[in-house]
Formats: C-alpha cells, sequence, structure tokens
C-alpha cells in the first residue's frame, strides 16, 4: 500500500511516500520539504497569508520530485494522507485541499491525519524504532505534552503546559536576544559558547508534583535578565541562552523521567522540533541509561515538520484500523484539535 503524504500545517511544505506492506512498520521509499524560514525571517515570525501562498507553489512540485525519486508514478499511489490539524487554517487548507484534489483525480481515498500524530509516530521511521507502549514527551513549537501511548490512536494525556510551549520558550527568548525566527536552534547554537550557570533562571513548576509544565514565567525572567545587562547584553548573550537553554532542558528533563515513574514504562519517546536540541537528547540519553529506560527520537532531519510523519501517521492508523480513508472529498481542517480526540 503506498501512502503519500501532505504537511502543510505552518511554514514548511512537505511530501513524502511511504509503503506500508501488511502488518510491517511502514518503509519510507522518498520525501522532500521546502521551507518557507528565508521567507517569513524578514517578519520575525510566520505570516499566515504568505504561508498558505507558497504551500500553493511548493506542494505540486515537491509530489512530482517525491515520486520521481521513489521511481513511482502518482497512479501507483493507494491513499493520499494530510495534515488536517492543528495549525494555521489557511495553510492546512491548502494541503486538505490538494490530497483531496489529487484523490479525487486519481479515484483514491484520503485520510486527513492529526500534526502531532505525525510527531509522535515519526520514531517509526528510524533505524531504532520504539515498540509501545511508551512515555512520548511531545516539544513542537505550539505543544509541550507527556503521553502514555499504548498505541496507535492509544493516547493518555498525562501533563501538558499551561501556558507557552518549550518550543515558544525558546523561539521567544531567542527573539528578545535578538537572534531572529525560528530561534530555537539558533539559540541553541549560541548557548555552545556559553556558561549555563552564568545566570539562575526559574525551573516553572519543577516541583508541582504533576506532569504540567509552564514556560511564560522563564521568557519574562530572560526579558528581565536581558533589560538589566543593557549595553552588556551583547557580551554575554551566550551566556544568557546557555541558562535558558538549561532551564528549558531542566524540567523537560525531570518531567520526563517522573511521567517514567508515574507510568512504571521503560521507554521514552521523544519529538517535535525541540526533539532536535542536543542538551537534551545528552541529558535523556545519560538519565535514561542510569534508570534502565530506553529512548528513541526520530532522525534528526525528521524531528521538525515534513511530509514522512504524515504519511507515516496515515499508514499506521489504516494499519491498526482506527481509521478509514474515503473518497467523499469533502474536507474540513481542524486549526485548534487536541490530540486525545483522535483516538
Ligand atoms: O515540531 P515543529 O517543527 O513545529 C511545530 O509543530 O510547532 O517545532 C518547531 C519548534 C520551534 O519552536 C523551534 O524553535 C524548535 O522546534 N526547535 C528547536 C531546535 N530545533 C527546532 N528548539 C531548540 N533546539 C533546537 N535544536
Ligand atoms: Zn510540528
Amino acid at each position: 500500500m503506498l501512502v503519500l503524504g501532505i504537511e502543510s500545517s505552518c511554514d514548511e511544505t512537505g511530501v513524502a511516500l511511504v509503503d506500508a506492506a501488511g502488518a510491517g512498520v511502514p518503509v519510507l521509499l522518498s520525501h522532500a520539504l521546502h521551507s518557507q524560514i528565508d521567507m517569513h525571517q524578514a517578519y520575525g515570525g510566520v505570516v499566515p497569508e504568505l504561508a498558505s501562498r507558497d504551500h500553493i507553489r511548493r506542494v505540486l512540485p515537491l509530489a512530482t520530485q517525491v515520486m520521481g525519486e521513489a521511481g513511482r508514478t502518482l497512479g501507483e499511489v493507494d491513499v493520499v494522507a494530510y495534515t488536517r490539524g492543528p495549525g494555521l487554517a489557511g495553510a492546512l487548507l491548502v494541503g486538505a485541499g490538494v490530497a483531496c484534489a489529487l484523490g479525487a483525480a486519481l479515484d483514491r481515498p484520503v485520510i486527513g491525519v492529526h500534526h502531532l500524530e505525525g510527531h509522535l509516530l515519526s520514531p517509526f521511521l528510524s533505524a531504532d524504532p520504539p515498540a509501545f507502549p511508551f512515555v512520548a514527551l511531545l516539544v513542537s513549537g505550539g505543544h509541550t505534552q507527556l503521553m502514555r501511548v499504548d498505541g496507535v490512536g492509544r493516547y493518555e494525556l498525562l501533563g501538558e503546559t499551561i501556558d507557552d510551549a518549550a518550543g515558544e520558550a525558546f523561539d521567544k527568548s531567542a527573539k528578545l536576544m535578538g537572534l531572529g525566527y525560528p530561534g530555537g536552534p539558533a539559540l541553541s547554537r549560541l548557548a555552545r559558547e556559553g556558561d549555563a550557570a552564568a545566570f539562575k533562571l526559574p525551573r516553572p513548576l519543577l516541583h508541582s508534583g504533576d506532569l504540567d509544565f509552564s514556560f511564560a514565567g522563564l521568557k519574562t525572567a530572560v526579558l528581565t535578565q536581558a533589560k538589566k545587562l543593557g549595553d552588556t547584553l551583547e557580551a554575554r548573550k551566550a551566556d544568557l541562552a546557555a541558562s535558558t537553554e538549561a532551564a528549558i532542558v531542566e524540567v523537560l528533563l525531570k518531567k520526563s523521567l517522573a511521567a517514567l515513574k508515574q507510568t512504571g514504562l521503560k521507554r521514552l519517546v521523544v519529538a517535535g522540533g525541540v526533539g532536535a536540541n542536543w542538551l537534551l537528547r545528552t541529558q535523556l540519553n545519560e538519565a535514561c541509561a542510569r534508570a534502565g529506560v530506553r529512548v528513541h527520537y526520530p532522525e534528526l532531519h525528521l524531528c521538525t515538520d515534513n511530509g514522512a510523519m504524515i504519511a507515516m501517521a496515515g499508514a499506521m492508523r489504516l494499519q491498526a484500523q482506527m481509521q478509514t480513508a474515503s473518497k467523499a472529498y469533502a474536507f474540513d481542517v481542524k486549526p485548534r484539535w487536541p490530540l486525545t480526540e483522535v483516538a
């Protein structure tokens, strides 16, 4: 079964082709990605209307590229999967519209996929795929959640952020340090030259006794510190970046370990853009090795948004018979959509 996946929820257009034979883990045949970062950079963040228009320009050429690289034709596609939400409404509509048009033209069914389920299942595309059940730390630009995952579509929310996401904390802190957009990778790069103990920043909700997160206060503390530094900020920027990264990572690490303890599970999956963070990976690897926990990540290039995870999630949902693909082609999108509602 060939599944073509289309991702267009935010600022990357991603298209991919996976082959799902029988009940085996689907195999990625090819994928292509266009990042809009350069286009949005001038505005310091994503401009939704520009994002939608660019998705329109990119999606079909990317699909042609993906089919060519896999040595297949569109006529061989069995199902078209697309991101139904959450995300920017206009951007989602492009992927949904193209997927349904392709489905109608090819007389093939389509399946709408939850973007976070794509992230969650993306480690199954790696050389070291996980096995159910596991605890998932989902850390993207808009979400920070700990889930208990017992199978495809069997998700129990253990805790989540009550305000900003971890990715937002990276991005907003980076922005006020003048590091541009998206700030996470830039802040992390700069942090490697800095002293993480230079500034005492808060670790919000670290000892709250539950698995919830809060990052809004941290961003405010970074802002206060940056103002205090005034003219000396430039010289101390690497130290501030390192201190910020250390605060975010410590909270993510401790709460993940607490979730493992609470569930008694010995397997952790880290997914979403912040999962690319080297400090998070280093510290999680060390802590999990000590605790006898196996930790799984998506391949680095599949941590941030991509079409492969959408094709994969569509294929795995079909295999698990959690959802059927449809030829109704009456699409809608869900800009807001809790993951626990997809089961
Ligand atoms: O999953 P993703 O690509 O998009 C959403 O679904 O939101 O995540 C993007 C987020 C951004 O906040 C970005 O700054 C962050 O992931 N990110 C990182 C790193 N790479 C991406 N944050 C910290 N360190 C990184 N290396
Ligand atoms: Zn994402």
